[in-house]
Formats: C-alpha cells, sequence, structure tokens
C-alpha cells in the first residue's frame, strides 16, 4: 500500500525576476514500511521534496497524497493537523527545545496536539529505551553528546505514531561513528517496528541502510536502485559514479 504518493510534482521558487526551477515533473512512491533514501547533488532538491512531501511547503504543480488524502484539497488548517498527527520530521540540526529535558522535548508534539501526558508514559519511555537514551531522560539539549540529540529528536518524530518520518540529513552534523548509530536505529525502526522512513542524505554510508534509494540531479528523479544488504556502499558509489 502507498502511504505517501507525489504525482509530477513542480516546485518553482520566485525570487524577484528570477525564477528557481527547484523540482521538475517528480513521481514518487512510498509504500507502508519502506525505508527510502533520497541522494543527489547540492541543490539537486532533495530538501524541497521532502518539504512537499511532508506538507511543510506546497507544490507549484502536480499532486501530494498523504495517507490516501489529496493536501491540494485541504485547507491549510487540515494540512497542518494532518502534517501533525501523520508526519514526523527530524533535521540536519536537531532543532531541540534547549530549555527542555530529553524527556520533554520528546513529548512536545502530544502536548501540542492535546494530547494527556500521563496516558503515554509508558509509550515515552518505550521510546527512550529503543533510543539508549533512559539513563539521560534528564538532561538538557547542551548536555547531551550531537548524536544523543538526534536520538531524542528520533524518538520525538516517532511519538505520535506517524504514517512516515521525514529526516533531512539527519546524519549531516555527526562524525562518522554517531552518523551510522542513527542510521542503524533508523533500520531497526523500520524493521521491528514497521516504521515508513524517507531519509535525505549526501553519504553513501548513511544511504547503505535503506532499501531504495532514489537520485535526484537538477530537480528531477536521475535514477533508482533497490539495495539488497545493509551497510555495503559499493553499488550506491558505482551509481553515483555513473551520474556525476
Ligand atoms: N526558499 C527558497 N527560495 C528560493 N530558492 C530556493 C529556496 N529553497 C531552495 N531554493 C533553490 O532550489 C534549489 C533546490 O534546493 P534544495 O531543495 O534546498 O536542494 P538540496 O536540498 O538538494 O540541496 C536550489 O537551487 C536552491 O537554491
Ligand atoms: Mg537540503
Amino acid at each position: 500500500m502507498a502511504i505517501l504518493e507525489a504525482n509530477d510534482i513542480s516546485k518553482q521558487y520566485r525570487m524577484g525576476e528570477v525564477t528557481v526551477d527547484a523540482l521538475v515533473g517528480v513521481d514518487f512512491v512510498v509504500e507502508k514500511g519502506e525505508f527510502v533514501a533520497v541522494m543527489g547533488p547540492s541543490g539537486s532538491g532533495k530538501s524541497t521534496l521532502l518539504h512537499l512531501l511532508g506538507g511543510l511547503d506546497k507544490s507549484t504543480d502536480g499532486e501530494v497524497t498523504l495517507g490516501g488524502r489529496k493536501l491540494s484539497v485541504m485547507s491549510d488548517k487540515e494540512v497542518t493537523l494532518a502534517r501533525r498527527r501523520n508526519v514526523g520530521f527530524v533535521f540536519q540540526f536537531y532543532n531541540l527545545l534547549p530549555t527542555l529535558t530529553a524527556e520533554e522535548n520528546i513529548t512536545l508534539p502530544l502536548l501540542i496536539d492535546g494530547k494527556k501526558i500521563k496516558e503515554y508514559q509508558s509509550k515515552i519511555d518505550e521510546l527512550l529505551e529503543l533510543v539508549g537514551l533512559t539513563d539521560r531522560r534528564r538532561h538538557k539539549p547542551d548536555q547531551l553528546s550531537g548524536g544523543e540529540q538526534q536520538r531524542v529528536a528520533i524518538a520525538r518524530a516517532f511519538v505520535n505514531a506517524p504514517d512516515i518520518v521525514l529526516a533531512d540529513e539527519p546524519t549531516g552534523n555527526l562524525d562518522s561513528r554517531a552518523g551510522e548509530e542513527i542510521m542503524k536505529l533508523l533500520r531497526r525502526s523500520c524493521d521491528e517496528l514497521g516504521q515508513t522512513i524517507v531519509v535525505v542524505t549526501h553519504d553513501p554510508k548513511a544511504a547503505s541502510f535503506a532499501d531504495r534509494i532514489v537520485f535526484l540531479k537538477d530537480g528531477q528523479i536521475a535514477s533508482e536502485i533497490r539495495l539488497e544488504k545493509g551497510g555495503d556502499t559499493a553499488p550506491i558509489l558505482e551509481r553515483l559514479g555513473e551520474l556525476a
């Protein structure tokens, strides 16, 4: 079942006289339980694609369907609600609130959605366990390493049990070891929880943990590969070489 679908989407940014074609006629389907990576050079439209898929921005043309519902027919308010309930976001610079503890940061989406935290305590405990931060739950972001902060952000993205988690360069600010831990955590949540995930990355090692990689170039899908074995960068490097 397709959980997320983009049909022939385009995005133009207008900057005064200049128009930038950030995406041009992109078709993109994510099946439930899939782990997809999006790769491509800087400026190829990766972040734009992720923003459109998650309803953070509107396409100029084409249609995004999230959980069977077309975003274009929803009001801004409905899109905001659909995004809050159905999409978890992870960003390169974690975007945690500095004054809140790890645990409080994780509960934030529940609070915003008007949920009673008490009813979710066991879920929060499970998520802290999943990301390996049970003993760091009362730490503030500045008392955590970059990798730990990103794990808080991942638990926060999961807390609403979203249909899909969208991550934009989640390892971009981490050293290779912490980055690999983040990718393994995402891989595990796909395998064990059936979490559907789309990760944007320019790092072949990070992308190697996905089931499938979509390559963008100049705002268009240039190519796609399915990966057989996690952690093997050889087929990715080969494909990147062909595209260069
Ligand atoms: N808000 C914006 N306004 C104008 N141009 C933008 C904006 N966001 C991105 N762009 C342009 O769109 C293109 C794609 O950007 P982006 O999606 O951020 O690429 P990537 O994430 O692959 O580096 C680039 O040429 C970029 O300069
Ligand atoms: Mg980007």
